[in-house]
């Protein structure tokens, strides 16, 4: 069967013609209401939006969706706005997600028309000077945050249904009257308002309470709640009963695995010698060494600027333990008698002569020049011994502080059954690492000159560290062995392509930083178990989340208290998964995604000194 020509003509140029005028359609409404908005309300920083330039990625301060079909987040902190914003501009963004406006000199009416955009899920009006919010009778049902902190609103709360509300603030504001039973949840969002009285402030004196808040049907609606939550923890004891009896079993037995394979891997220490030698498939043991031509034998090869003064019959009496069995070999700690310590990693199936690796070992010295990448110390090569030795990073990899394991011990689908005796990570913490990290792989890019790959990108081979700066290991690796990495951990790393093609390039490393930074937001694997069979791989999982959801849902649950954080959360969220794009061409380049990384972390920064200056003037 053949398509008819006229089809074919009508399905190649009429349809994406339908859908680029769609898009087009979309997008321009937005940025009318967005024009008109700017008109409206002056702003002391001049703001470059322009009917000229394209609204998604030249305007200041807004985001649109993936397809580029409208606008989902205005965020203009801080940028001196002042006077009352009209009806019919922002509130015409269909898509909007995330407005915030906060530390601007806003006043007068929030039109009702912005609570009521149906996708709305956070709201950040803190520090200015509204005086009241016009909610309308149908409020959005996503919202999810709403601050109003810091305003001069007056007038009565009304009651609020809004059952996915997490935060809501209404602190430091001129409110009177009671608060309404539905809002009591949260504890400290009234604070700084005396004329407001009820639960959780003081009780209102029966004088000044609304003749409309009868008590008794509060009373009649918690009741009947109470007894039908009662019936539901009858069958749902036995089910948690249940599972938590599974689980328990499940769980003992994933400790006796685990046990198991620490003994076996690191529970004994001995001399790296030895275990080299026993590790190997082709040498006979004590074979080590006298293999090779006297020349060259005992010869560490070390770089410049390098203080250890140990020979290889110091390396190989260190005492050693396994830190890590990757696809491309075994590396091992040692304690050398003075006390220094490094890492030893024995490259196997190493794929290139000896001119080569000596060329290439120079290019890892010279990139390795960089406070995020780790400085190869020395190295030995010999035809049956390839050995790099690094210095030991005490603080671990990402992989076993995001997840609180060591890797080798670790099915891919496992992760997230955090150990108890784990310190969090907080934010800041992660930004610096992610930060770092991109900084790391982006002077592999420039300084390996051009065509430079890592080829390896994982969180475990992320090492940290004292001062927890991100330092990218195993660089240079890639161009020497036989094949890419065939373990299913390397593999949720991989881009598409690479998959097909197992071609390596720099912009499939952007991809592997990508899945990265989508582990460090979510705390999730990059392979994901889901149901039956199935194996979904991180980007795709995030994708499917945020189509429905956005934001939240797909955050680490330790995240979740660092709420000052959430618009940052969601910018890096938006930089991972740019870096995720399935065609190469789409993906930034990582010289581009360490310069978003950055400007998120400068706008914070300075929006948190600008509210700091400001509530130091408002302090008496
Ligand atoms: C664009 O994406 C949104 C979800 O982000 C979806 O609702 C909309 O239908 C998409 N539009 C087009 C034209 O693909
Ligand atoms: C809002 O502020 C502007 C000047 O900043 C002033 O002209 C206007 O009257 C104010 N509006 C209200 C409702 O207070
Ligand atoms: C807020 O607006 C009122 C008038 O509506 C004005 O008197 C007051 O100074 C303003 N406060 C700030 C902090 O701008
Ligand atoms: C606070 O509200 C009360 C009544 O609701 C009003 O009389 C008073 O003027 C308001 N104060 C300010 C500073 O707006
Ligand atoms: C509301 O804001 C005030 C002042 O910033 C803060 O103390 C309070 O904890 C906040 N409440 C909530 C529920 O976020």
């Amino acid at each position: 069967m053949k398509f008819h020509p006229l089809i074919a003509f009508l399905l190649l140029v009429l349809l994406p013609l339908y859908v680029f005028v769609h898009v087009v359609a979309d997008l321009n409404s937005d940025k009318q209401a967005l024009l008109r908005f700017a008109a409206a309300v002056p702003h002391v920083r001049k703001l470059n939006w322009n009917a000229e330039t394209p609204v998604c990625t030249s305007w200041v301060g807004i985001t649109c969706n993936t397809n580029g079909t409208g606008v989902i987040a205005i965020r203009l902190p801080g940028i001196g706005l002042y006077g009352t914003i009209p009806a019919k501009t922002i509130g015409k963004l269909n898509d909007l997600r995330v407005l915030s406006l906060r530390s601007n000199d806003i006043n007068g009416s929030l039109p009702s028309d912005i609570p009521s955009i149906p996708s709305l899920q956070f709201l950040f009006l803190q520090h200015n000077n509204l005086s009241s919010i016009l909610f309308p009778t149908s409020l959005s049902p996503s919202l999810k945050v709403m601050d109003f902190s810091y305003n001069s609103i007056s007038g009565t709360i009304p009651s609020l249904n809004l059952p996915r509300l997490k935060v809501l603030n209404f602190s430091y504001n001129n409110l009177s009257g009671s608060i309404p039973s539905s809002l009591n949840r949260f504890p400290s969002a009234f604070i700084g308002n005396p004329l407001l009285c009820g639960s959780p402030l003081r009780p209102c004196s029966t004088v000044s309470s609304p003749p409309s808040a009868s008590p008794s049907i509060p009373q009649i609606v918690s009741q009947s709640r109470h007894t039908k939550s009662k019936n539901k923890l009858g069958t749902g004891s036995i089910v948690a009963i249940v599972v938590g009896s599974l689980a328990f079993v499940f769980l003992v037995l994933v400790v006796i695995f685990i046990c198991c394979l620490k003994m076996k891997n690191s529970g004994s220490r001995g001399m790296l010698k030895s275990k080299i030698s026993g590790v190997g498939k082709n040498e006979k043991p004590n074979d080590f060494g006298s293999g090779v031509q006297e020349a060259e034998k005992n010869k560490l090869f070390f770089f410049e600027g390098c203080s250890y003064n140990f020979d290889l019959e110091d390396l190989l009496k260190a005492s050693a333990e396994v830190l890590g069995k990757g696809s491309n070999g075994t590396t091992y700690k040692a304690a050398l008698e003075e006390g220094t310590q490094v890492v030893v990693k024995r490259l196997k199936e190493v794929a290139v002569g000896k001119k080569e690796f000596e060329q290439q070992m120079e290019l890892v010295e010279r990139v390795g020049r960089h406070p995020n990448v780790i400085p190869l110390r020395a190295y030995y090569y010999s035809k049956d011994e390839k050995l790099l030795v690094y210095n030991y990073m005490p603080a671990g990899s990402l992989f076993a502080l995001l997840h609180g394991m060591q890797p080798i011990y670790l099915s891919p689908t496992m992760v997230g059954n955090r150990n108890s005796g784990r310190t969090p990570l907080d934010w800041e913490l992660r930004m610096k690492i992610a930060l770092g990290t991109a900084r790391g792989i982006a002077n592999i890019h420039t300084e390996g000159g051009g065509k430079c790959t890592h080829g390896n990108i994982k969180s475990s081979n992320v090492l940290l560290t004292d001062e927890l700066e991100a330092c990218v290991s195993d660089v240079g690796l890639a161009p020497l062995l036989n094949a890419p990495g065939t373990m299913s951990r390397t593999i949720g790393y991989r881009a598409p392509e690479v998959i097909e093609t197992r071609k390596i390039t720099q912009k499939s490393d952007v991809y592997s930083f990508g899945v990265l930074l989508l582990e460090m937001l979510t705390a999730k694997a990059p392979l994901q178990q889901s149901g039956h069979d199935d194996v979904v791989d991180l980007p795709r999982w995030v994708r499917s989340v945020v189509r429905e959801e956005w934001t939240a849902e797909v955050f680490d649950v330790e995240l979740l208290r660092y709420q000052t954080f959430q618009e940052e959360m969601v910018q890096m969220l938006q930089i991972g998964l740019a870096c995720v794009a399935k065609t190469p061409d789409m993906r930034p380049t990582m010289d581009e995604t360490v310069r978003m990384i950055e400007d998120i972390r400068q706008s914070e920064s300075k929006n948190r000194t600008s509210s700091e200056a400001e509530s130091n003037i408002q302090t008496p």
